[in-house]
Order: C-alpha cells, then structure tokens, then sequence
C-alpha cells in the first residue's frame, strides 16, 4: 500500500501518455502545443512494468490523460496493458473527445471503462471560441456513442467569469435526460496563465450554494474518486459535480499520483518537480520501482499551496494531464 506522513492512502493513478494537444483551450494550451516527439515518452513496455508496480502497492483505478491521449497511435495498447494487469479494476482516460465517435467502440472493446470530457460550452459558437475547434456536435454524438454502449461518462466544465445562468440553464437542461456526471471546476493557476487567472477565475462556492437551493443534495465519496463533490437530484438523470481546489480542505482527501509522459513521478498536480521513474522501467520485474515508490511518498506535501500563489513546475494541465 502507498501511503504518506499524513495517513492518506493512494488507490489511483494518473498516467500521462502525450504532452501533444490539437486544441486551443484559452485556460490551457491558447497556442498550442506540440511538445517533444512520441519517441521521448514512455513506450508499451515501460508502461506495464509501471502499471504492474504501482497495482502490486494497491493501486486500483487508472485515468489516462495527456495532452490528448487519443494522439497516441498506441493508445489501444496502453488501454488494454492496465485492463490486464492483476488489481487494475477501473480504466478511465480524460480526453477532448474530438476523436471519439470513430473511436470509442475500439477503446471499450480494449477494456476502457470510463471517459470524461471537456465541454465548456454547449453553444457549438462558443465552444469552438473557447476551444479553438468547432466540434461540439461530433463530441456529442461521441459522448451518446459511449453512453450507449454502458460506460461512464463525465463532462468537464471549467469555470470562468463569463459563465452564465443562461449557459448553466442550458446544461442543466441536457443532463436532465443524458445520465453524465457535469463538472463544474474551479479555474487553477498555472505557470504560464498568471494574467488569464486573475481575470477569469471564478469561486464555485455560490453554484454550490444555488445548487443545494434548487434540491440537488450532496452524495457520498467513493474510495477511488477524484476530487469532485457529487449531487444528485430527482428531476435529473445526470449528476452535477463540483471541483473547488481553492477550498480550504481540497487536499485532505487526495488518493492519487501522477506520472507524466516522460516517465517523471508527480506527487502533487503543483508540485515543485518531477522525479524521473525510467531507471526502474527497464526491466520487467517492478520491485526496484516499488521500493522507490514507497520510500518518495514521504516527501509529499500535505497541501498545494495554490492559495499562496505556488504553481510548482506546473506551467499548464496539458503537460501533467491535469
Ligand atoms: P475522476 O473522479 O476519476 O473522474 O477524476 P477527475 O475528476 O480528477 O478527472 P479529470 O481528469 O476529469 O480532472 C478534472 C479536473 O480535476 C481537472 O481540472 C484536474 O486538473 C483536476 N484535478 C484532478 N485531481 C486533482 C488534484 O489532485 N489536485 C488538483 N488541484 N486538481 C485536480
Ligand atoms: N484549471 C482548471 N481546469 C483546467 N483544465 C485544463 N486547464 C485547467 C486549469 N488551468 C481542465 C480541462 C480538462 C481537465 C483535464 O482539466 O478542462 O477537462
Ligand atoms: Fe484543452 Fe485538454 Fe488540450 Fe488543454 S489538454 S488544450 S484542456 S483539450
């Protein structure tokens, strides 16, 4: 089992395939961002031996991100790497879904079983604003496709100060038939997004007082989950969920680790550096990763220190996954 100096035990991993994006999100990567070749990040081969050392610690869910992990040719490879490997019970990816329509019967027959989106606007004009890319309604249609075929969707929506009761009305109009989980997530500052920040983070704190207003009630956390406080409600097949890292007990409950494309161990999404895991990839036995791992967890810090202002080496999501 991992745990650290605060008693927190971490179930989850977010493994980082690409630092690459098409996209053009304002809050994340406004110009893009190809980053070095797939050649720098870790290949299949590296990938097993991590999933296989971090599973024997007690690691059950795995969430694949980027950059957009769907830019990997190999994606299929890594999908079914974690579906096989012995304690991995829950395969997720976090993805702009630009390619999931073509995909997505391919990624679940891998052994995918959950994905969540970003969606910041359900106005196609809007969206492609914010986005760079106009393909709102070929996301839709991905996100139904997914739906159909039984797995878990989550829709993220990130929170800046032009989000209006009109765009909130009309989401809350669409998860009132589509059963998705709708994530309202607090702006976080980055490295290179200071001046975007200032002017466009918006608290979450007065949604969620509108939210237990209107009878959305508060549900229990599960043992795997991210940081999202979830509602439901009566009236409404899909779930609303809040991610506020600027409240004040945000990090008590973390139970995940990152690992970046490169191979470099994140204990913290803000944290100061890396530390590269390649030496402990190379061969195929995972006990000198796993005792590495284990001896690091003490040096993870028991908060982010977003709110003094610390961005740690984070200069945007893309390049750590989120
Ligand atoms: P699931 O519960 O597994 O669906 O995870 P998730 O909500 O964390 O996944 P997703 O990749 O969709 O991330 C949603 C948002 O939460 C992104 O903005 C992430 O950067 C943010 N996030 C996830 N984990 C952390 C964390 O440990 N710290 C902070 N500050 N933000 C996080
Ligand atoms: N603050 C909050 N969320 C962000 N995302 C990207 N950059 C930021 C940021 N600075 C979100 C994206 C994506 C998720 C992985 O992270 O919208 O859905
Ligand atoms: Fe948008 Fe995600 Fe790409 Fe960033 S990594 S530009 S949030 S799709």
């Amino acid at each position: 089992m991992l745990e650290d100096r605060f008693g927190r035990q971490f179930y989850y991993l977010r493994l980082s395939i690409t630092e690459a994006c098409n996209f053009r999100c304002q809050y994340c990567l406004p110009d893009g961002y190809q980053g070095p070749s797939h050649e720098h990040f870790l290949n299949l081969e590296e990938i097993r031996t991590l999933i296989s050392g971090f599973a024997q610690l007690g690691t059950q869910k795995i969430r694949i991100t980027g950059g957009e992990p769907s830019l990997r040719r190999d994606l299929s490879s890594v999908i079914d790497i974690c579906r096989h490997t012995p304690g991995i019970k829950k395969v997720a990816m976090t993805t702009h879904g630009g390619r999931l329509a073509q995909n997505i019967a391919s990624w679940h027959a891998a052994g995918l079983d959950q994905i969540n989106v970003s969606i910041d606007s359900l106005d196609p004009r809007q969206f492609a604003a914010i986005t760079g890319q106009d393909k709102l309604l070929h996301i839709l249609k991905g996100i139904d496709m997914a739906l159909e075929g039984g797995m878990k969707v989550k829709v993220n929506t990130v929170l800046l100060k032009d989000f209006s009761q009109h765009r909130l009305s009309r989401f809350l109009d669409w998860i009132r038939h589509t059963p998705v989980t709708l994530r309202f997530i607090e702006l976080m500052q980055t490295g290179d997004h200071e001046a975007f920040f200032k002017q466009q983070h918006l608290s979450g704190i007065p949604l969620r007082t509108q939210l237990l207003e209107q009878g959305w009630k508060p549900l229990p956390r599960e043992l795997d989950a991210g940081p999202a406080q979830e509602f439901s409600h009566p009236d409404y097949a899909g779930r609303i969920g809040l991610i506020l890292p600027y409240s004040k007990d945000f990090c008590l409950s973390c139970n995940r680790l990152r690992v970046a494309a490169n191979g470099n161990l994140h204990l913290c999404l803000f944290s100061e550096q890396g530390v590269s895991l390649r030496p402990f990839l190379q061969s195929s036995d995972p006990a000198e990763l796993k005792g590495f791992l284990q001896e690091v967890m003490a040096s993870k810090h028991a908060t982010h220190h977003l709110n003094e202002g610390n961005t740690g080496a984070t200069r945007h999501l893309a390049m750590l996954g989120g």
